[in-house]
């Protein structure tokens, strides 16, 4: 399937050649930031060749200040429809976007550096993704707390999450009057940014979120970084790895909720939590570092609990406690209840890291088994496992690295 998805030729405006796997050829036919990633870390249990060549063509988006597009439209001509306004797309250039998605790119660094060693590809790839970071740093991070903050729900990746409703003026109900209030709300949202250049669109406050999410990926990828760095002998390994703690820091003193005991988005310059329960309350488990008595809360008090999370096929994207939940897909919009593989594949990593071994494992063998039933699909019922979305879509092959992690094709119980 990976193979089937995968697009090379010789780019329509500046000549480059470009070789990666789009998410899924009926739904999704260009190259997308954080999809590249995962396909990347996927494709390594195929062909690390092919995992490197993904990078590599996601890093010819690169813009001398560092910016990456969340979408490159390498074959733009051939996919006139994605041009329309049901798609709500900002264009910084007629061939890619004006938004980003968070920074996978350098746990995927990671990973292909892990399994090949190849310190040149290292050294060769790393210098972009830490620009890009940079630019985060510098534009996304202008109160600099530590946290970067996306100024359209789409930048997470998590397009309609419910967590984003209120901030968009969105119903979370009835399902049928989500999506065309979300598609006029974007429309004010790019009203608003018109013209006003990337430094100064955050300022707008318009929408704006501290992701807990995000700044997980965000956190990660600077840990990755000060790591790699150090590997190859590049410079300013200290500096990134105190970087890293500072955002870790951050989440815990601006999202962390002792009472509750999960985390909470930040929305507008005035960092209110938002309390919509999603699977980003749960998300920095993935950071090893983070304290254990609170990985511990999370797993045994959410991710364990049978009326929020655990549910047969998990982890919902949203609690089923919550109104929004809509595991059927009645919105026809994502991230509103269906489970998605990479974010159980993120939560499988942080379970092992915090030494939740046999949690980790049986997270594996469902999502094993909810692909065995619902297809290779972009999400699925967390109660049926009925496949939803986008047919093929690329993500999804993140269970061969639990797979293989878990050194059997069927998880143990
Ligand atoms: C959807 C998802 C987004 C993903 C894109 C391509 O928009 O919400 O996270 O990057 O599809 O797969």
């Amino acid at each position: 399937m990976l193979a089937a998805n995968r697009r090379h030729g010789v780019s329509e405006w500046d000549g480059m050649h470009f070789d990666f796997v789009c998410p899924s050829p009926t739904h999704y036919p260009f190259q997308w930031f954080w999809d590249s990633a995962f396909h990347a870390i996927a494709l390594l249990q195929v062909d690390p060749a092919l995992a490197k060549q993904e990078l590599r063509s996601l890093m010819q988006g690169a813009q001398p200040d560092g910016f990456i597009a969340h979408m490159l439209l390498w074959e733009k001509s051939l996919n006139p429809q994605w041009l329309l306004p049901d798609y709500s797309i900002r264009l910084a250039h007629p061939f890619y976007t004006a938004t980003i998605q968070p920074p996978v790119v350098a746990r995927a660094l990671e990973r292909i550096y892990d399994a090949t060693g190849d310190a040149d590809f290292v050294r060769e790839i790393l210098p972009p993704v830490l620009r890009f970071v940079r630019w985060l740093q510098r534009v996304r991070d202008q109160d600099n707390d530590g946290l970067v903050a996306i100024i359209q729900p789409d930048e997470s990746g998590l397009d309609a999450s419910p967590k984003y409703d209120a901030a968009m003026g969105v119903p979370s109900q009835p399902p049928e009057e989500t999506l065309p209030a979300l598609r006029r709300s974007m429309q004010r949202l790019f009203n608003a940014y018109e013209g006003v250049g990337a430094e100064r669109e955050p300022r707008l406050d318009v929408f704006l979120f501290e992701d807990v999410m995000v700044n997980t990926i965000h956190a990660d990828a600077l840990r990755a970084l000060a790591r790699l760095s150090r590997a190859v002998g590049l410079p300013g390994a200290d500096e990134l790895e105190r970087e890293y703690r500072r955002t870790l820091d951050a989440l815990m003193a601006k999202c962390w909720h002792p009472e509750a005991g999960l985390f909470w988005d930040l929305s507008g310059a005035k960092e209110e939590q938002v309390k919509v329960l999603t699977f980003s309350s749960l998300f920095p488990l993935v950071l090893g570092d983070l304290d254990h008595g609170v990985a511990k809360r999370l797993v045994e008090e959410h991710l364990l609990n049978e009326k929020e999370f655990w549910l047969p096929y998990p982890i919902p994207s949203v609690a089923a406690t919550e109104p929004s939940y809509d595991p059927k897909w009645l919105t026809q919009t994502t991230w509103r209840g269906p489970t998605w593989v990479n974010v159980n594949w993120y939560i499988y990593w942080g379970l092992r890291a915090h030494g939740f071994d046999d949690v980790a494992s049986e997270l594996a063998r469902r999502t094993v088994e909810m692909q065995a039933k619902g297809g290779i699909r972009e999400f699925y019922d967390p109660v049926t496992a009925d496949g939803y979305g986008a047919t093929d879509f690329g993500w999804s092959c993140l269970v061969l690295d639990m797979i293989a992690a878990e050194g059997s094709p069927h998880p143990k119980r």
